[in-house]
């Protein structure tokens, strides 16, 4: 990072770690920009549906990534003139995403995308590369876990809040195969970086995930400030 790069904080983690609300009240906390990058991956991949591509076709979905109308407004998700907000999160789009995050092209595509994020006065990244790859020099970095049935339950809970059907063993599968697909990957595989905070979150709430992951940030701010 140059003295003028505004920070960034890297919050890392398997899907339903809780990472995506702690990251969001995290940046509400500093008044910093969030990035949800796992969103970018979902219109991809949704994209890749709407448009009959193959999700295996990475000349395409590199593409079609590279090309991505979408925009963040006030909590709203387009696709070109569509809202997608509700459709990006369905349970066929996050697996449709996972599959085309395998992609390299994929991958490249969204890196510089993911990069313009960072302004003033800081922001907080949420995804599986963002401590490693997309922004190795975050001043903080931190991942969040949770046991594979401590995250299926909370998305259990999601899918009956939301007035969809669920199954809970069938979510447990689902999220075990996602991890494995994630970690094992060749490119940009889900792991954390090696200078990363590791926080369990199987017992504990949201709101103490978010102190913990401010006070570490205060930490490595002072710590940084030390080393200049
Ligand atoms: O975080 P979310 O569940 O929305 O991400 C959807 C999928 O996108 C993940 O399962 C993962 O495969 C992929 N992803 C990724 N790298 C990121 C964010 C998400 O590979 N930085």
């Amino acid at each position: 990072m140059t003295r003028s790069s505004p920070p960034v904080i890297a919050i890392d983690g398997p899907s339903a770690s809780g990472k995506g609300t702690v990251a969001e009240r995290v940046a509400a906390a500093l008044g910093f920009h969030f990035l949800d990058s796992g969103a970018l991956y979902r219109l991809t991949a949704l994209s890749a549906m709407k448009h009959g591509v193959a999700l295996d076709d990475e000349a395409a979905v590199g593409q079609l990534a590279a090309t991505l109308p979408a925009t963040f407004r006030g909590g709203v998700v387009w696709l070109a003139e569509e809202n997608v907000t509700d459709a990006i999160r369905a349970e066929a789009v996050g697996e449709g995403a996972s599959k085309v995050a395998a992609l390299p092209a994929v991958r490249a595509a969204l890196l510089d995308r993911q990069r313009a994020y960072r302004q003033a006065p800081g922001l907080v990244a949420d995804g599986r590369d963002m401590g490693t790859v997309v922004f190795p020099d975050a001043v903080a970095k931190v991942f969040l876990t949770a046991s594979a049935e401590a995250r299926a339950e909370r998305r259990y809970k999601q899918l009956i809040e939301k007035g969809n059907s669920a199954n809970l063993p069938a979510l447990v599968a689902d999220m075990q195969a996602r991890d494995a697909r994630d970690t094992a990957r060749a490119v940009a595989p889900l792991k954390p970086a090696a200078d990363a905070l590791l926080l369990d979150t199987t017992h504990m709430g949201i709101e103490p995930a978010v102190q913990k992951v401010l006070a570490h940030y205060d930490w490595c701010k002072a710590r940084s400030k030390q080393g200049n």
